[in-house]
């Protein structure tokens, strides 16, 4: 028997449980025909409907055989303005991530114009607003709730940048695991996470949130935070769903700028910054979030060609797509849609499911299906994506079921999570310089002076984007540091400096400094960024230590002693004064809850630095973008053609970068014996392998982040001078040493050709194993016809 929903009718969730367990079994309804046909782009009224390749969905998803008639009943039953509702997604007022457009999100729940909420979590708060839909509303659909867990919900790990120089795909995954274990526990079913844009400019804020600058790593690391956010299975209450985004190639706007223009080449496009979102996508990514920037003039959220086309067709995603936050509207001020209304049709034509924040579907859409200019084929597409997601959720059954106060109670902050992030933290951090081994501090160093506005911040320690993450819980480097130094060493701290841009001129805090340091063995100054000054809006033109950080370093360095520069921020810095003059650095990034921890097991050599830069350090912004898979140019400037002119080559600074991507140093030495290779040709699918003993020469047990890359020397269209194929992570005792393997075959080698095909062309190769990016000398083969 079916039941019919009336309005006046009020269910409790035991009677919503008791139908949808009757409808879910009960009578199939027929499914509606593509009546009317899917506008495929803006001002081509009617296209061909979306057809998604019948690929298998992704297992993590699960099997539910009974929700494609569940939906079709529920959806029969349901009127234009309540589907519209299901594509809308508003803000709480608990948190602001964006311009407020609209208040009142209650009573648009009540009123069934919401399908889901963002920015609102905690047991109680998530089961209020679900009590307004399931219990206000006539078809009783429950929300999705959805929030920005990014690197971290509670215990805060180190910012997604950080945690990828780690290389740890392992510990990645984790930390998402751990992340949305307590973000469900709070009543989220979703997360706007992972971020997977490439990027190559370090001016811009957001490069803090992804992965760097590499396509291979990036990618890897895509898939890993997936995996940990989604876990076995959507639908277990200690999974969040996944969202692949900004899609696509948020991460290049012009000038570093933030939300600024993207244009770049289809090959540049599909070969560089797509495959991390066609990972995370192949990974089992349920959402995906389209970007802010225009692409080739056509701003993503209105582009059929990234929404539908790529996405849908080509790569078969069956999951739905949320804009950027009032990303609909802003095609007003692109100059891409006259007005909301437009763009409303502009974005569901195009592939956009969901509407973030920007109720224009709300406003506008009924009407432009009255007009027939959006199908009802195409709401209805979008609508059964949506409570497709929602069923498999569990939220049908019961829609309490992610806000339990036990749950709430019992994974928050557990010790072992708090001992992941630490682990995590230690992981990423790079020793960029260590000059006589200045690191770990030796016993002997009795009294160290800690110095810099972020010695003593807790702040800072977490970074943007910091979910809710607490800002007075982190340990700070202080603490850290003295909870970990030996008795009788004494840590004289002093601010010092300032980070703030305003500050640049003064001095201060520098007498404090200067006598806190005079008596020491040891400086360690704790410089970088404020957290706000990385992360979204917040792109810079200079990247020099802001403030009077420099300034006082510079003072410091007349006293003659060792000092160590912990560096704390989410982006490459330009440092090269510290770079020559201060004698050891460590990235720290921003480390998360357990910083001073962390750091204090690095400067100790308690834990043995291992982490490598996912993303170039320039000498300046002038060099910026700088990365190390560039082109060699027709005029490449090389060592052997030092001085000379019409090279491409700067006056005033040299081309190579002040750290390059891939490096990072150990408190041990690793020895690389020469790279051999099994075979010299290989013909399509076949694979060489290639080895390289890895020795550990040192006096430390450590780990090597062994890289392996490749150069295609000549193609029919030119080819980078390296790219990352493989990496593996080799711990090693003091006199160890290990046979490292690769194996390189003719898939690692495609790319696309002149005519836009994927796939390896014959000829002469290089290979190159290592520690770091900047490896000079490879060894030769070539694939054969
Ligand atoms: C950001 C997204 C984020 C969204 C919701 C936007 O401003 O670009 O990354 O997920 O806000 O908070």
């Amino acid at each position: 028997m079916l039941i019919t929903i009336r309005p006046a009718v009020r269910l409790s969730v035991r009677t919503l449980m008791l139908s949808a367990s009757l409808i879910a079994g009960g009578i199939a309804a027929p499914l509606s025909a593509r009546e009317t046909a899917r506008p495929g782009s803006a001002g081509a009224p009617v296209a061909a409907p979306v057809e998604t390749p019948a690929g298998p969905t992704p297992a993590v998803w699960g099997d539910r055989p009974e929700m494609r008639s569940f939906v079709d009943r529920l959806m029969a039953q349901m009127t234009l303005a309540e589907k519209i509702g299901q594509l809308t997604l508003l803000t709480s007022d608990w948190v602001s991530t964006g311009p407020t457009l609209r208040a009142g999100y209650k009573e648009d729940i009540a009123a069934g114009k919401v399908g889901a909420i963002f920015n609102a979590h905690s047991v109680a708060y998530t089961r209020e607003l679900q009590k307004l839909a399931v219990e206000g509303t006539r078809l009783k659909i429950p929300l999705l709730f959805g929030y920005d867990v990014i690197h971290g919900h509670r215990t805060m790990f180190p910012i997604s940048l950080g945690e990828a120089a780690s290389w740890d795909l392992e510990a990645i995954e984790k930390s998402a695991r751990i992340s949305a274990i307590e973000g469900a526990a709070e009543g989220l079913h979703w997360t706007y996470a992972p971020m997977v844009d490439i990027s190559r400019d370090p001016r811009w804020g957001r490069v803090s949130e992804g992965a760097g600058e590499d396509t291979y790593l990036g990618s890897r690391i895509a898939e890993a935070r997936v995996k940990g956010f989604q876990g076995k299975r959507i639908g277990d209450t200690d999974s969040l769903l996944a969202t692949v985004k900004h899609f696509a190639a948020y991460g290049a706007p012009q000038a570093g700028r933030d939300y600024s223009t993207v244009d770049m080449s289809m090959r540049e496009l599909r070969e560089v910054y797509l495959p991390p979102y066609k990972a995370a996508v192949d990974a089992g990514a349920a959402t995906v979030m389209t970007s802010f920037n225009e692409l080739d003039g056509v701003p993503a959220s209105g582009s059929s060609f990234l929404l539908t086309d790529v996405l849908r067709k080509e790569w078969g995603f069956k999951g739905f797509v949320v804009t950027d936050y009032t990303s609909i509207n802003e095609m007003i001020p692109h100059g891409f849609s006259k007005d909301e209304k437009q763009a409303g049709e502009q974005a569901i034509n195009a592939g956009v499911d969901m509407d973030m924040q920007g109720a224009v579907y709300l406003n506008h859409l009924a009407k432009s299906v009255a007009e027939g200019k959006v199908s009802q084929q195409t709401i209805d597409d979008a609508v059964r994506r949506v409570l497709e997601m929602k069923y498999r959720l569990g939220l049908f059954q019961d829609p309490y079921r992610f806000s339990d106060a036990k749950r709430e109670k019992a994974n928050v902050m557990t010790p072992a999570f708090l001992e992941a992030a630490r682990d995590v933290a230690r992981k990423s951090m790079v020793l960029l310089k260590n000059q006589n081994d200045v690191l770990p501090l030796a016993a002997s160093a009795k009294r160290i002076a800690l110095i810099g506005p972020l010695a003593d911040s807790k702040a800072d320690m977490i970074g943007s984007w910091a979910g809710q993450g607490s800002r007075t819980r982190p340990i700070s480097l202080l603490e850290g540091i003295r909870a970990r130094a030996a008795k009788g060493v004494t840590v004289n701290y002093a601010k010092g400096a300032s980070y703030q841009f305003a500050d640049a001129g003064k001095t201060d805090g520098f007498a404090e400094a200067m006598a806190a340091a005079k008596d020491a063995d040891v400086i360690v100054a704790a410089m970088g960024e404020y957290w706000d000054m990385t992360g979204e809006a917040a792109s810079r033109t200079d990247l020099n230590l802001p403030g009077n950080q420099e300034a006082l370093l510079k003072e410091l360095k007349t006293l003659g002693k060792p000092i160590v520069l912990v560096l704390l921020s989410g982006r490459p810095n330009t440092i090269p004064w510290a770079a020559d003059n201060v004698d050891a650095i460590l990235e720290a990034w921003y480390p998360g809850t357990m910083a001073g921890t962390a750091v204090a097991d690095v400067l100790f050599g308690d834990y043995n630095p291992s982490g490598k830069l996912p993303m170039t350090f320039p000498r300046s912004v002038g060099q910026v973008p700088i990365f190390y898979s560039m082109k060699n140019t027709g005029r490449p400037y090389t060592a052997e053609k030092q001085g000379q002119k019409y090279l491409s080559r700067y006056l005033d600074s040299s081309n190579s970068p002040q750290w390059p991507f891939g490096h990072g140093l150990s408190y041990t030495r690793f020895t690389y014996s020469t790279v051999t290779i099994d075979k010299t040709v290989i013909r399509p699918g076949e694979a060489l392998t290639a080895t390289v003993t890895l020795t550990n020469s040192g006096k430390r047990a450590g780990t090597e982040i062994v890289q392996l890359y490749t150069r295609d020397l000549v193609g029919s269209v030119t080819r980078p001078v390296k790219e990352l194929k493989g990496f593996q992570k080799i711990a090693l005792k003091p006199g160890e040493s290990r046979r490292v393997t690769f194996r390189v075959s003719d898939k690692d080698l495609a790319f696309y050709r002149q005519d836009m095909s994927w796939g390896a062309e014959p000829g002469e190769f290089e290979l190159f194993v290592g520690g770091t990016s900047d490896l000079p000398v490879g060894v030769k083969f070539s694939l054969a016809e």
